[in-house]
């Protein structure tokens, strides 16, 4: 596993997400609230594009005619049939267990420490201002 600098965190504010290329493979990189995490661009149900697709919540019902919402912003509905994924693991909303999108682990680095550690900078400037989103592929 290696790590690379793939975003300022300016790039990616809270409720946004990016996508980007590392080692030939396309993954989303989301913020939530202040966290960031990291999903393969590919649904497991047909290979959708599934980064692209609707950031939502938690919708459970206890009982019929009643609903209850939570986790604002922590669900991704791929766009393709709309399976859900949790995006802070990538288990699906419905099986969990049997179901799981890839993800990533994705940390921030200040920027003085990303020249210290020599992590793999691809496509942004360097700054020592900033902090820095990596991503371990
Ligand atoms: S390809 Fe994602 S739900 Fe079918």
């Amino acid at each position: 596993m290696s790590r690379h600098v793939v975003a300022t965190t300016s790039e990616i504010p809270p409720g946004a997400r990016k996508r980007v290329t590392v080692r030939g493979r396309v993954i989303g990189i989301f913020n939530i609230n202040g966290e960031y995490f990291g999903l393969f661009d590919r649904c497991p149900h047909q290979g959708g594009s599934l980064c692209g697709g609707f950031i939502t919540g938690l919708v459970e019902s206890p009982e019929p005619g009643d609903y209850i919402y939570t986790r604002r912003g922590e669900i991704l509905r791929c766009p393709w049939h709309g399976w859900e994924f949790d995006i802070r693991t990538g288990h699906s909303v419905t099986d969990p267990d049997a179901i799981r999108a890839r993800s990533y682990p994705v940390e921030v680095a200040q920027g003085g420490e990303v020249l210290e550690r020599h992590l793999v900078a691809e496509t942004v400037p360097v700054s020592v201002e900033e902090n820095y989103v990596v991503v371990d592929v």
